[in-house]
């Protein structure tokens, strides 16, 4: 099927000269890679509660228990290769002069697809962070043989190295982040449900700024009646067709 770019054929030639694209991607970037999202069906917190598993709170109470919850989705990780819709954001990067990809996915995906500096607002799940001396080290090639791992430094407990609910994103980040959306000319919202605070404001902040803003999902989220423009299909569909036409290899 092919994708009807017409909303966003306008800009390419800005864009191309250096006007700047920002780009916010979400688990639904993902989801072709066979990495379940979040919300819906047959996503993670379906018939899981959020407040059990991804909050500073549930892993003092139980930490093998979100230890479990992690393994468990690191091995996916580890098993998941980037699609289409990741190439793609790698490939823009060779023709877009400026161009800010900024993501709330942990899995790493967009680096493996050769991105080279995405911003990572949700931290990754492929690194372990120490809960005491905050030393931070990417995670084993292989599950720990014992839950929950201690840190080899100082025994206190190590944790995966995201952003749990309740807990700020780190400043340097969410600072870029905020710089990019509202610097930006475009501004593409891409596989996010863009219901979870504050990375769901940065296409608000961008469209305010005056940037023009284009939704990639193929359900309507929150942010779609701030668009421009929505695509009514998969991410990998889109972002292929976009980086086809402007040309990236
Ligand atoms: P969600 O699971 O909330 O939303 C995924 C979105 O992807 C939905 O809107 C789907 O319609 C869409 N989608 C599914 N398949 C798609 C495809 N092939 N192409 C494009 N879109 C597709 O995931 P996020 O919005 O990423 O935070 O969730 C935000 C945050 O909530 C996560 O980072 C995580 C979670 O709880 C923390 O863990 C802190």
């Amino acid at each position: 099927m092919s994708v009807d770019l017409a909303p966003l054929v306008p800009y390419f030639s800005d864009l191309r000269g250096g006007r700047p694209l920002a780009a916010l991607t979400g688990a639904g970037v993902s989801a072709e890679s066979g990495l379940p999202t979040f919300r819906g069906a047959g996503g993670l917190w379906e018939g899981r509660r959020a407040e059990d598993l991804a909050t500073a709170e549930a892993f003092a109470n139980d930490p093998v228990k979100v230890w479990r919850f992690y393994e468990w989705r690191r091995e996916k990780v580890r098993a998941a290769r980037p699609n289409e819709a990741h190439l793609a954001f790698a490939r823009l990067e060779g023709v877009l002069p400026r161009m800010t990809l900024i993501t709330q996915n942990v899995d790493g995906l967009h680096q493996a697809a050769g991105s080279r500096r995405p911003i990572e607002l949700h931290g990754n799940i492929m690194r372990d962070r120490c809960r005491g001396c905050g030393t931070v080290t990417a995670a084993a090639p292989a599950p720990f043989a014992t839950l929950p791992p201690r840190c080899p430094l100082c025994s206190e407990l190590l944790r995966p190295d995201v952003v749990w609910f309740g807990e700020v994103l780190p400043a340097g980040s969410w600072h870029e982040a905020e710089t990019a959306a509202e610097g930006s000319a475009v501004f593409l919202v891409v596989g996010t449900s863009s219901v979870v605070a504050p990375a769901s404001s940065l296409g608000l902040l961008a469209a305010r700024a005056g940037a023009h803003l284009f939704e990639i999902n193929p359900e309507a989220t929150p942010i779609a009646p701030l668009a421009e423009g929505v695509f009514r299909t998969s991410a990998s569909e889109v972002m292929s067709a976009i980086a086809n036409a402007l040309g990236a290899r």
